[in-house]
């Protein structure tokens, strides 16, 4: 099978983050692998990353799609790893030269961009997944599919969070990168915690349940003085069946790193996970309570999550996995629509996400000015 080529907008340079998650994510199953970058906002700089990578690199990312329309460089598709407010313009070229994407959350910074993105990508039919990692644990995707199944019933109630400390003390003033971007409305957007892992909280009540949040009343803070965004972010939710959700995320919670999860309550059972112990899911029954844990040995799972499994019980990976999950389900409908023989692409998240997403997070903010009333999406 010839190796999907792939090519990458930001993530270059020693001191970025997720660039290097995603270039591992690609490569993880010999089956993808990044050429070509455009992966740094400073021509020079670009073409030192790329230079140090050993890919093709670009000054700029027009410059390589250009170069695919020019037909001097073949991609099959592009992975957009910059800080937020560089996600739409990208995202757009990319489409508009028909090349698929994988792109970063939160997708956009406007409701108005993302409609853009919606629009484009299901007129032109061009495969675009959104970068919800988590989505990619086998668990997260079998609790999908437990409660599509209708294994705990009617859902009544949702809890998701996501809970982190890194941001407890003005860490920006540090100059840390990844903290100066996220607090600046410039290059985050409306909400710093709710766009940035907010959004995940929001991924895992709503893709998770296959529900939709209704109406919505918020609390957001800014507990660290000084800081323009918020660093606390509080949804209570009545999603479209009537349930109550708590979704909420924070960055001042000392000692927490990434606990993200949920727990969905039904008229039949009750369903939890975390992300920090990615490989357990618990299944609770009344009388009885089922863990079920990662493992390709184990016989419990659907033809739809058993394709994405790797190794025996054991041995995980967690989350370089996650997110190789997600290029793997971006691969398997590039290679689908070409006619070649691949297992069905899991439904991970897609534009359509990424909209309800920045519908969420605008709501919330709007709730939260006006002191928590209850605001439509
Ligand atoms: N899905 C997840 O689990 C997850 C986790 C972390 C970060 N993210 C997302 O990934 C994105 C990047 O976050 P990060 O923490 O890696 O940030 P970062 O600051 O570490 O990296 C950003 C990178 O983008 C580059 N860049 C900036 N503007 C550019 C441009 N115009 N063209 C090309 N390159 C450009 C920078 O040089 C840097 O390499 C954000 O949108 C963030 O929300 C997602």
């Amino acid at each position: 099978m010839k190796k999907l080529k792939v090519g990458m907008i930001g993530g270059g340079g020693s001191g970025n983050f997720f660039g290097n998650v995603h270039r591992r994510a690609i490569s993880f199953d010999a089956t993808r692998e990044v050429v070509a970058g455009a992966l740094r906002s400073q021509p020079e700089a670009a073409l030192a990353a790329a230079e140090e990578w050993g890919v093709r690199g670009y000054p700029d990312y027009q410059a390589m799609i250009e170069a695919c329309q020019r037909g001097d460089l073949e991609l099959d598709y592009i992975t957009i790893v910059t800080p937020n407010h560089q996600h739409f313009e990208p995202a757009m070229a990319c489409l508009k030269a028909g090349i698929p994407v994988l792109c970063e959350k939160p997708m956009t910074m406007t409701v108005a961009e993302s409609e853009q993105l919606v629009d484009l990508c299901e007129r032109q039919k061009t495969p675009f997944i959104l970068a919800h990692t988590y989505t990619g644990h086998p668990m997260a995707m079998y609790a999908r599919e437990l409660i599509a199944a209708g294994e705990i019933g009617e859902i009544r109630k949702i809890e998701s969070w996501y809970t982190q400390g890194w941001l407890a003390d003005k860490l920006e003033d540090s100059g840390l990168q990844q903290a100066d971007w996220r607090t600046d409305p410039k290059r985050a957007g409306i909400s710093n915690c709710g766009g940035d892992i907010g959004t995940h909280a929001f991924v895992a009540a709503t893709w998770v349940t296959g529900l939709e949040v209704a109406r919505l009343s918020a609390r957001l803070n800014t507990f660290v003085q000084g800081r323009l965004l918020d660093d606390d972010f509080n949804v209570i939710a009545e999603m479209n069946n009537g349930a109550t959700a708590m979704i909420w995320a924070t960055q001042i919670a000392i000692g927490y790193k990434n606990d993200n999860g949920f727990r969905v309550f039904g008229t039949k059972g009750s369903l939890e996970w975390r992300q920090e112990r990615a490989e357990k899911l618990l299944l609770r029954q009344g009388n009885h309570d089922q863990t079920y844990w990662l493992g390709a040995n184990f016989d419990f799972w659907p033809e739809t999550v058993a394709s994405y499994l790797r190794v025996p019980a054991g041995h995980h990976e967690d989350f370089f996995e996650a997110l190789a999950n997600l290029h793997c389900s971006l691969e398997r409908r590039i290679r689908g629509n070409r006619g070649e023989s691949v297992p069905p692409p899991f439904a991970h998240p897609d534009a359509r996400t990424g909209l309800a997403g920045m519908k969420f997070v605008g709501a919330a903010v709007e709730s939260s000015r006006r002191q928590g009333a209850w605001t439509e999406m």
